[in-house]
This record gives C-alpha cells, sequence and structure tokens, in this order.
C-alpha cells in the first residue's frame, strides 16, 4: 500500500515530512521523488536497515536526513533537522524484508538458523535469547497468548522452558514444533516468533509513544498515515484517530482501513494483514 500511503499524505513539493519506519527506504524514496525544495526526515531504530536505506535512495540525497530513532524519540529528531512541526508523518509498522528474510544474524526468522536476538536496535535491550532463556513460565506463556493471540500459549511456554538454554532460531523453531501440532496453513513458530519480536522491541509500547507523540508533531492540515499489520495494534490507531476526531483536532480521513489489493497479497503474502489509517490535524 505504499502508493496509497504517499496519496493520502497529499505531499506539497516544499513540505517536509517524517518517515519514521525507513526500512529499506521505499516509502522514503516516493516521498523524496515528490519534492522540490521539500525535505523527508527518514528514521529507524535499526542502524543496519538505515545504511541499506541510505544506499537504495541514494538518487535523491539531497532531500532525505537520515535517523537512527525510536518513536519515542521523534521531536528529538525533528528539531535537531531545525523543525518543531511537520506536513505529514508515515508510519508502516512491524519488521522490514530485510530483517526477516535476508538478515538470519538477526534471529527474527525461524526458517533460517541465527542467534535468538531479534532487537530492531542492535545494541541495547534484552534479547530473545535472555527471554526465553531467564524468564518465568508463566510470564511467557501470558506473552505469547496475548502478543502472539496464540492459543497454544500455555504448551509452548513449558516446553520451552524443559529445553532451556536456547541459542538459535531453529532450535526454538523445532522445540515449538515438537510442543504442538501443525494445523493449518502457518508454522506452529509463527505466533511465538511474533510475540517474543514484539516483546524484544516493546512494540506495544512504542506505537503507544508513536499515538502519543505524532499527531502533536504536525502542522494544522498536517496528515499522518499508519500501516499496521496485527489486528490490536489496528485497534490503537482506530481508537487514537477517534479521540481526535471527537476533541476536534484531528479529521479521519478512512472511515474504514484500506487494505491491500489482491494483486498486492498475491504478490507480497505478508502483507494480506496490513491496515492503513489516516487522520489530518485540524487545529
Ligand atoms: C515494515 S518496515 C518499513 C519498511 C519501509 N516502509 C520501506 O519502504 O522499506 C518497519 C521498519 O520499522 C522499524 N521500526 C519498528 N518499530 C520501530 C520503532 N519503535 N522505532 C523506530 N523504528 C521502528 C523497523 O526497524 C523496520 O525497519
Amino acid at each position: 500500500m505504499a502508493v496509497e500511503s504517499v496519496a493520502l499524505l497529499e505531499i506539497r513539493a516544499e513540505g517536509v515530512y517524517l518517515d519514521v519506519t525507513a526500512g529499506l527506504g521505499g516509502h522514503t524514496a516516493l516521498i523524496a521523488q515528490r519534492l522540490t525544495t521539500g525535505l523527508v526526515i527518514a528514521s529507524d531504530r535499526d542502524a543496519e536497515s538505515l545504511e541499506l536505506a541510505r544506499a537504495n535512495t541514494a538518487e535523491w540525497a539531497e532531500r532525505i536526513r537520515f535517523h537512527q530513532a525510536t518513536f519515542g524519540q521523534l521531536d528529538a529528531v525533528i528539531a535537531a533537522e531545525g523543525f518543531q512541526k511537520v506536513d505529514g508523518l508515515l508510519a508502516d509498522l512491524g519488521v522490514s524484508r530485510f530483517q526477516l528474510t535476508e538478515a538470519p544474524h538477526r534471529g527474527f526468522s525461524f526458517l533460517t538458523d541465527g542467534p535468538l536476538d531479534m532487537r530492531m536496535t542492535q545494541t541495547t535491550g534484552m534479547t530473545a535469547a535472555d527471554l526465553v532463556n531467564y524468564t518465568a513460565e508463566k510470564a511467557i506463556a501470558d506473552l505469547i497468548y496475548q502478543w502472539g493471540e496464540e492459543r497454544r500459549a500455555r504448551k509452548i511456554a513449558r516446553a520451552i522452558v524443559r529445553a532451556r538454554p536456547i541459542r538459535s532460531t531453529l532450535h526454538l523453531a523445532d522445540v515449538v514444533l515438537r510442543a504442538v501440532p501443525r494445523t493449518g496453513r502457518l508454522h506452529p513458530a509463527t505466533k511465538t516468533f511474533m510475540a517474543l519480536r514484539m516483546a524484544v522491541n516493546d512494540e506495544p509500547g512504542e506505537l503507544d509513544r508513536l499515538l502519543d507523540i505524532g499527531p502533536g508533531l504536525l502542522k494544522v492540515g498536517g496528515r499522518m498515515v499508519v500501516i499496521s499489520f496485527m489486528s490490536g495494534e489496528d485497534r490503537k490507531v482506530k481508537e487514537r484517530f477517534k479521540a481526535l476526531g471527537r476533541d476536534d483536532l484531528a479529521v479521519i480521513l478512512t472511515k474504514h482501513p484500506l487494505q491491500p489489493s489482491e494483486q498486492e497479497t498475491r504478490q507480497n503474502p505478508p502483507s494480506r494483514s496490513a491496515k492503513l489509517r489516516a487522520a489530518m490535524r485540524k487545529q
């Protein structure tokens, strides 16, 4: 939904835009292409991704400024560029194709072996290995249930605790596979890996910070576009935009969330659960 999200930003050629999930620079490039004297401030918490984004957007380098930052640091990022407000903010939540499928050393995927890491900011915080090896069984079960929406969380947590220490992605995937049989299309470890990734990176807390800070960073008439992949995330975005609307601070631009076309989901199956919502600051 790259095209739809950029269309909803209604880019002005001289505007200042904040892409808070630069990833591989796909959206950043789409915005930069539409600018003349304007600027894209592109941030991501993942330093390795930022290097790729920089290389992928080299053609428009003079219109882009990259920053390594989490959502909670966005006001400092735009202040560092000399701005207080921006014309638009785009967030494309979750992990990138690079993190998931091209970087086994980052430990996000159960399809290739790698260290059980999963940190988006590689230099700080607890890894997924720390989490599975040192957290109480009940707390592991709760987080897999709550964030992975996995009904078999207790069984999986029990198997994890029995198999400790677990250090690699394939070891963890095997432990889950032995604990719960394959039922549908999904690999049994899918939800467990997602829940651990969300916990390691405090994704729910980060989204709360984005929804708290983001609207205040927009100029009047500025637009905020959020693409989410989990129903819990979409619910939060919907509720926050609704509250801004009730307080007469924003106009909701997407009465219903936009979802990818059949063609897009065929070309990029993980996009099937994406939902896009947009709002415009009113006053
Ligand atoms: C789906 S990818 C973005 C892909 C990007 N839009 C593109 O076109 O290539 C999500 C990116 O958001 C980053 N990210 C996720 N949570 C973040 C947070 N709380 N703060 C900063 N970056 C975050 C990830 O590191 C990842 O690179």
